[in-house]
């Protein structure tokens, strides 16, 4: 039987616990999990500020989690559907801050939202650290 092929996407600044979590949950919807990393300019654009860590340093703290089988930099949000292509994608996972907004790629892949972790984010950290 063909493997199946999740991919996800996010940022992945200051890793904490929510992205781990969601990176497992991910992980066992398939065989082999894909995740495209925000490039810093996709970053600045979407967030309004840099990054803390560089995309380079994301990929490669992204990359060496065990349920991660293959990185790559997400350059815009557009792209979403060329990626998914690409990747040879069968399951598209995305928290559920996103709900709904994925479903125009459910003819390319299952689209499937994960409950976020409650009370954690790379904002509340940033700013948990700067008090
Ligand atoms: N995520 C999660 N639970 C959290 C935070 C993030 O499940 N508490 C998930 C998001 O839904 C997404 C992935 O982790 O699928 C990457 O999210 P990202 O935007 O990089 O992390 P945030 O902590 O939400 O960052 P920010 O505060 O900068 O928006």
């Amino acid at each position: 039987m063909a493997e199946t092929t999740v991919i996800t996407f996010g940022t992945f600044d200051v890793l904490h616990v929510g992205h781990i979590r969601v990176l497992n949950r991910a992980a066992e919807l398939g065989d082999r999990l894909v995740v495209g990393v925000s490039s810093d300019a996709l970053n600045f654009s979407k967030k309004g500020r840099n990054p803390v860590f560089s995309q380079d340093e994301r990929l490669e703290l992204v990359s060496n989690l065990k349920s991660v089988d293959q990185v790559f930099v997400e350059e815009s949000l557009e792209l979403k559907r060329d990626y998914l292509t690409q990747y040879d994608a069968d399951v598209l996972v995305m928290g559920d801050d996103w709900a709904g907004k994925f479903d125009f790629c459910s003819d390319l892949a299952k689209v499937v939202y994960l409950p976020r972790t409650p009370s954690i984010s790379t904002t509340a950290l940033i700013e948990h650290i700067r008090s």
